[in-house]
């Protein structure tokens, strides 16, 4: 489907006049202006690169910054991906999620133009090469765990219809000048039809993140972003990446590594060693423990993400000591990790067994911050 339908068509025409009277404001740039903005993509721009392709910092003649992502081959396929992007983002506002301020599509070229995020992504603090300085302190992971949440939560509740994003990670999550979460990406979103309960759909999203039922059978619904979120929560928490690779040949996921910790009360060695053990206890148990119970293999157990915003802010004391209750975290050694970690956990095979359905990215930590596509 070409972008131009989503943009060009009669019935576009009255979505953009509405756009005009709403307040959502975003507008097309030239192709010229963008060039100009970000001193010709330059290298020296570049702030990474993902699935769709290259994203570049650049400033605008009012001084404003902004980021460009820049559709790196053009095909239908990523037509479609930029048209959903820009049809999804442009409808959607919250402090949570990241604002879209325009797109320039002028011949071949696909861009997205972005607010700039100056702390950039989740990932580059967690993983990446903002490593070592250590300024994800307890507190803001807090808050980027409760904001993201809260900005999951609107695209499920609140926005009209509702989305699913289908590709939550810690690089689509990324940091304003406060080191507020915005979460990003919404090219793989899926909207939700009013009384639908999930949409059938070619897998799409990385591994270490995708809730089992979606990577086996492709089924979408808001509880695969539950699911993911419960991953990225771990890694807030920990550290850690959704699947380590303590060796070549050896595997875990994250959820395999916390599960036995959490059973036997265990927190204190969850924390992120990088935090010095500067934490709130009590913060940290919660966090841990609602995030298992959202990256847990079965859906209908898993909480909403409005649910999840609650027992993170800490609401309800009855709510989180019934949530500690919860079989799964009673101490049986015997179950350990069953039912826990999806098929998506332990084996990149899963693209090539399920080539034709499966569009499926690896998570990498180098910079540029490239997700290879590996199917
Ligand atoms: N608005 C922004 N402000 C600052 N940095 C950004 C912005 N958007 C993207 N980036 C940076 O560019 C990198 C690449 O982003 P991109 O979304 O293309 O790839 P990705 O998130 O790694 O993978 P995917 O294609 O699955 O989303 C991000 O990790 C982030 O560091
Ligand atoms: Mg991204």
């Amino acid at each position: 489907m070409a972008f131009c339908s989503f943009l060009c068509g009669g019935k576009t025409s009255n979505r953009r006049e509405h756009r005009k009277k709403s307040s959502m404001t975003w507008r097309v740039f030239s192709l010229k202006e963008l060039h100009s903005a970000t001193n010709n993509f330059n290298y020296d721009n570049k702030l990474g690169e993902g699935g769709f392709g290259s994203v570049y910092w650049g400033q605008l003649w009012d001084g404003s910054q902004i980021a460009v992502k820049r559709l790196r081959v053009w095909s239908n396929k990523a037509e479609m991906e930029f048209a959903v992007e820009v049809e999804i983002l442009g409808r959607v506002r919250h402090k949570n999620l990241l604002a879209l301020r325009g797109y320039c599509a002028e011949g071949q070229e696909r861009l997205i133009v972005y607010d700039y995020m100056p702390n950039l992504s989740l990932l580059s603090h967690l993983h990446g090469h903002h490593l070592g300085e250590c300024v994800l302190d307890w507190g803001r992971r807090m808050s980027i765990a409760i904001g993201s949440a809260e900005g999951i939560a609107y695209l499920h509740h609140h926005a009209t219809p509702h989305i699913i994003h289908r590709d939550i990670k810690a690089s689509n999550v990324l940091l304003d000048s406060d080191f507020q979460a915005r979460v990003a990406d919404f090219g793989f979103a899926k909207l939700i039809p009013d009384g639908a309960t999930h949409v059938n759909t070619k897998v799409k999203g990385t591994l270490g993140y995708l809730a089992p039922e979606y990577a086996m059978f492709g089924k979408a619904s808001e509880s695969c972003d539950v699911y993911s979120f419960g991953i990225l929560l771990l890694e807030v928490a920990s550290g850690k990446k959704p699947i380590e690779k303590p060796s070549p040949t050896v595997k875990q996921a994250i959820t395999d590594w916390a599960l036995p910790l959490a059973r036997e009360r265990r927190f204190e060695e969850i924390a992120d060693p990088r935090l010095n053990g500067k934490y709130e206890e009590a913060e940290l148990k919660r966090v841990v423990l609602v995030a298992l119970i959202c990256a847990q293999s079965k859906p209908e157990k898993r909480p909403t993400m409005l649910e999840v915003v609650g027992l993170l802010k800490g609401e309800s004391k009855e709510k989180l000591s019934s949530l500690e209750n919860d079989e799964m975290f009673r101490p049986e050694p015997a179950m350990s990790c069953q039912g826990l970690s999806g098929p998506d956990d332990n084996s990149d095979s899963i693209t090539e067994e399920k080539d034709s359905r499966v569009d499926l990215k690896q998570e990498t930590n180098s910079l540029p911050e490239a997700a290879a596509h590996i199917s």
